[in-house]
C-alpha cells in the first residue's frame, strides 16, 4: 500500500456518510492548497464537497467558482463551494429580528432593520452562523466526504468551543424553565385550577439540546470527523499547530493527519540559513500527538505557487505520507 492509499484508508475509516474532513491551521501555510489536495483524492472514493468558510475566499479565486454560496462540479465526484458569512448573517438576523418582534412586539417601534443591524453585530453571532453551517454540513448525504477549508484558527476554535457553550447555557436554562413551570402548576393546584405541566418554550429548549449535544457528539467522534492540521517549517505556524492540538484534546478530539507543507530541499533551506529552524519545526510538528492512527504528509515547496485545480493535481506526486499506528 503506499503511503497516499493508507491516507485514504485512514480517513474512509469509520463510514459516516457525509465524514467531515476539517483543515485547521495559520493563515498562509496552504490550507485552502492541502483541502483542494485531499478532496481531490477522496473524490476517487466517492463523491466529495470542499468547502471554505474562509473569508478570504481563497478556494473561490483557485477553482474560479462564479458564485459563492453555490455548488460547482468541477471534477468527477468533486463539488467545490465558497461559504459567505456576510449573506447567512444578514439571513440569520433577520429571523431572529422577526422572532424578537413576535415576543416583545413593544419593539415594534424600533423597525426590524434595527433589530437586525443590532443582533449582527452581538459577540458571538458570526459564530453561530458558522456552526450552524457545519450542523448543515453534518445533514448533507449526497456527499461521501465534505472537506471543510476553515477560518483563521482564533475563530475557528471559538466556533468549536460554542457548540459545547450553547449546550451549558441551554441546560441551565432549562432548570430554569423547569421551575418556573413546576411553580405554576403548584400556584395553579394550590388555587385549585387544572393546569398541564407541558410547556412549548420547554420543548423548544430540549429540541435544541438534542440537537446541539448531536453537534458535539459528531465533532468529537472520528467517525464523523478527521481533523487535519497543517503548518510550515516556522516557529508561528507550528506553536499555532501545538495550540490547535491542545484544543482539540479539551474538546475531546484528536487530530488524524499533521501536513507539514512548503518544505525546502536541505540545500536551499543551507543557502538561505533557514536549514536548522526548519529542521527544528518539522522535528516539534513530528511529535505533536496525533490520533491512533496517524498519517504525517510532508510536502515540498515548488517552484510555482500552486493556484488552480491542475497544478494541486501535480503537487500530488510530491506528497510523502508515513502512516503510524500506536
Ligand atoms: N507546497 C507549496 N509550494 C509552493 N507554494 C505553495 C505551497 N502550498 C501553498 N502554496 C502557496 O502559498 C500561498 C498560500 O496557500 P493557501 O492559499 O493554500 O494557504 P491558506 O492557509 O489557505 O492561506 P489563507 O489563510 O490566506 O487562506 C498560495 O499562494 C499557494 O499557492
Ligand atoms: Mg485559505
Amino acid at each position: 500500500l503506499s503511503g497516499v492509499e493508507e491516507l485514504l484508508d485512514l480517513l474512509r475509516s469509520g463510514g459516516r456518510r457525509p465524514k467531515l474532513v476539517v483543515v485547521l491551521g495559520k493563515g498562509g501555510v496552504g490550507k485552502t492548497t492541502v483541502s483542494i489536495l485531499l478532496a481531490r483524492l477522496l473524490s476517487e472514493t466517492g463523491p466529495t464537497l470542499v468547502e471554505s468558510l474562509d473569508q478570504a475566499m481563497h478556494l473561490q479565486e483557485y477553482l474560479k467558482l462564479p458564485k459563492r454560496n453555490t455548488v460547482y462540479e468541477v471534477r468527477r465526484n468533486l463539488y467545490a463551494a465558497q461559504f459567505d458569512v456576510e449573506s447567512q448573517v444578514r439571513r440569520l438576523g433577520e429571523t431572529y429580528a422577526t422572532l424578537v418582534s413576535r415576543i416583545l412586539p413593544g419593539l415594534k417601534v424600533l423597525n426590524i432593520e434595527g433589530v437586525t443591524e443590532m443582533i449582527k453585530y452581538a459577540p458571538g453571532f458570526e459564530e453561530e452562523v458558522y456552526l450552524r453551517e457545519l450542523m448543515r454540513l453534518y445533514r448533507e448525504e449526497r456527499y461521501r466526504f465534505i472537506v471543510v477549508d476553515t477560518p483563521p484558527t482564533g475563530l475557528t476554535l471559538r466556533i468549536l468551543s460554542l457548540a459545547r457553550l450553547y449546550s451549558f447555557w441551554i441546560d441551565r436554562l432549562i432548570e430554569l424553565r423547569e421551575r418556573i413551570v413546576s411553580l405554576r402548576y403548584v400556584i395553579a393546584s394550590t388555587a385549585g385550577i387544572k393546569r398541564e405541566m407541558d410547556d412549548p418554550v420547554l420543548d423548544k429548549l430540549h429540541a435544541m439540546k438534542r440537537e446541539f449535544s448531536e453537534l458535539n457528539q459528531l465533532l468529537t467522534d472520528r467517525g464523523a470527523t478527521s481533523y487535519v492540521i497543517v503548518a510550515t517549517p516556522e516557529p508561528l505556524p507550528v506553536y499555532e499547530a501545538r495550540k490547535t492540538v491542545e484544543f482539540l484534546r479539551k474538546l475531546g478530539a484528536e487530530p488524524s493527519i499533521i501536513v507539514a507543507n512548503r518544505l525546502l530541499s536541505s540545500d536551499i533551506a543551507e543557502d538561505l540559513g533557514v536549514a536548522e529552524v526548519q529542521e527544528r519545526s518539522v522535528r516539534e510538528l513530528d511529535s505533536l500527538r496525533c490520533g491512533s492512527t496517524c498519517a504525517r504528509v510532508y510536502i515540498p515547496q515548488v517552484r510555482s505557487a500552486p493556484s488552480s485545480l491542475d497544478a494541486v493535481e501535480e503537487l500530488v506526486e510530491n506528497v510523502r505520507v508515513v502512516v503510524e499506528r500506536r
